[in-house]
């Protein structure tokens, strides 16, 4: 079967091109969260050295929980969208109250924290335990509408995206395959440009083989 095999291409490019990233030797939850929360509207290369400062000043939730929002801004200064931080504060609070201090590990406990949405809530429980749950972000987003060559904006189509996210996703490696997923938007399967040569998914890209992959996604009627 066709899922099976993408899944296999997949997670064998991950195994040897997947990108060492400080977060990828966490198992921790809450380093976890911090990480996804930067990198949801800031590159990967700016948020590493935040990410490793972030974990000296606030190492658990009760430090965060218990930090002052000055500290907490303060700390977050430069990498912009500051909501994120006065989020990250508020959650830390929510889980020292309703969860004693442990990041929940229900999908709906998790989605029910400060700026936490459907993807990041999926990408910190896949990350961190190990569960099945689809994630959805940006890199995503282009690289399913590449495979099978949508033709209307993702936005138009987020119910099938995530149901194709949902059916492609390894049962038994959701970690990896949540986060050889992201790689493969973010290294080869490009908005621009994209290494069509190097990808492990070319033999079944719908967008690969009608040769518009460069068109793809279809921009957002505004
Ligand atoms: N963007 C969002 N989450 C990410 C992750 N875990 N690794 C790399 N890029 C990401």
């Amino acid at each position: 079967f066709v899922v099976q095999q993408l899944r296999q291409a997949l997670l064998s490019w991950y195994a040897h091109q997947g990108r060492d990233l400080p977060w990828r030797h966490s198992r921790d939850p809450y380093a976890i969260w911090i990480s996804e929360i930067m990198l949801q509207q800031t590159q990967v290369t700016t948020v590493i050295p935040y990410y490793r400062r972030w974990l000296q000043r606030f190492p658990n939730v009760d430090s965060l929980a218990a930090a002052d929002l000055q500290d907490v801004l303060k700390t977050w200064e430069g990498l912009g969208y500051y909501a994120r931080a006065r989020n990250l504060h508020r959650a830390a609070q929510t889980i020292g109250q309703q969860h004693g201090g442990r990041f929940p590990q229900q999908f709906d406990q998790a989605l029910a924290l400060s700026g936490i949405g459907r993807t990041t809530a999926g990408g910190i429980l896949s990350a961190a335990f190990n569960q099945p749950w689809p994630i959805l972000d940006g890199n995503v987003k282009r690289v399913l509408t590449r495979l099978i060559a949508l033709d209307c904006p993702p936005s138009q189509a987020l119910p099938e995206l995530w149901d194709l996210s949902t059916t492609l996703l390894s049962p038994t490696q959701p970690r990896d395959f949540n986060q050889a997923l992201m790689d493969l938007g973010a290294t080869l399967c490009t908005r621009r440009h994209p290494n069509c040569q190097q990808c492990p998914w070319q033999p079944y890209c719908r967008a690969y083989n009608l040769n518009v992959q460069s068109e793809l996604p279809m921009s957002e009627a505004r």
